[in-house]
């Protein structure tokens, strides 16, 4: 065994040994998100298609969403018709958007997918998101040019969400609600200190 190969074992080992099983859970997740986008970017560019961009508000709620679909039976996936805005038949919007700091007003283009396959197989995934006329028009449509993608834990549910780059669709964080977080960041911390001083004076 060459010098080199045996550093790789050994870092291999140190890397398998010290990650914990929800760790090697969330990276086989984000693998299948990923290898989805990028199946789905494949296809834009043979149609000549901008290719969507990953983008991590959209990902963030994309991933709220399929937990919340983790316990819906997979049939009832024909209730979360895709529509550009908000979406009223998915559970807790609203919340979910608030918990990944986004300003409702920036997701009126974003065009939310839900997909229920179990395992996420690659193909069935793919062929659920291409082959289906519930999703095709929007997936052909230019003007959508960032997504985010998201999975529950069982590995049924895929949540992809596109959406254009203006300020109607780009899933950014209004500044104002940007500060109060901050704010609320800052009440936190002093209210920790000074329990901290009150717990050791
Ligand atoms: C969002 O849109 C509503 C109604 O159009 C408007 O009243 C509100 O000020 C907007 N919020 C932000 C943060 O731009
Ligand atoms: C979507 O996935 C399901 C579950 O794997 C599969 O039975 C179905 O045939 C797929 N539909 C399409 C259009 O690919
Ligand atoms: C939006 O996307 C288009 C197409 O990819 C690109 O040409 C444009 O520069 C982007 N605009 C912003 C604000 O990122």
């Amino acid at each position: 065994m060459s010098t080199f190969k045996l550093g790789l074992y050994l870092l291999l080992f140190v890397f398998t040994h010290h990650l914990l099983p929800s760790q090697v859970a969330a990276a086989c997740r984000e693998k299948k998100q990923k290898d989805l986008l990028h199946d789905i970017n494949t296809y834009r560019k043979v149609l000549n298609l901008p290719i969507f961009k990953k983008s991590d508000k959209p990902s963030c709620l994309a991933n709220k969403i399929a937990n919340d679909l983790e316990d819906k039976h997979c049939e009832d996936y024909f209730h979360y018709y895709p529509l550009p805005g908000s979406n009223p038949k998915i559970p807790n919007f609203q919340k979910s958007v608030e918990k990944c700091k986004i300003s409702i007003n920036t997701t009126k283009d974003g065009v939310i997918m839900p997909v229920c396959v179990p395992k996420l197989d690659p193909d069935n995934l793919f062929s659920n998101y291409t082959k289906s006329n519930r999703y095709i028009k929007y997936l052909k449509n230019s003007k959508y040019v960032i997504a985010g993608v998201g999975s529950d834990s069982d590995n049924e549910w895929m949540v992809l969400i596109i959406s254009t780059n203006t300020t109607s669709g780009d899933f950014s964080s209004a500044t104002s609600l940007l500060g109060e977080a901050m704010k609320g960041h800052w009440v936190l911390m002093t209210t920790f200190l000074s329990v901290l001083v009150l717990l050791f004076s």
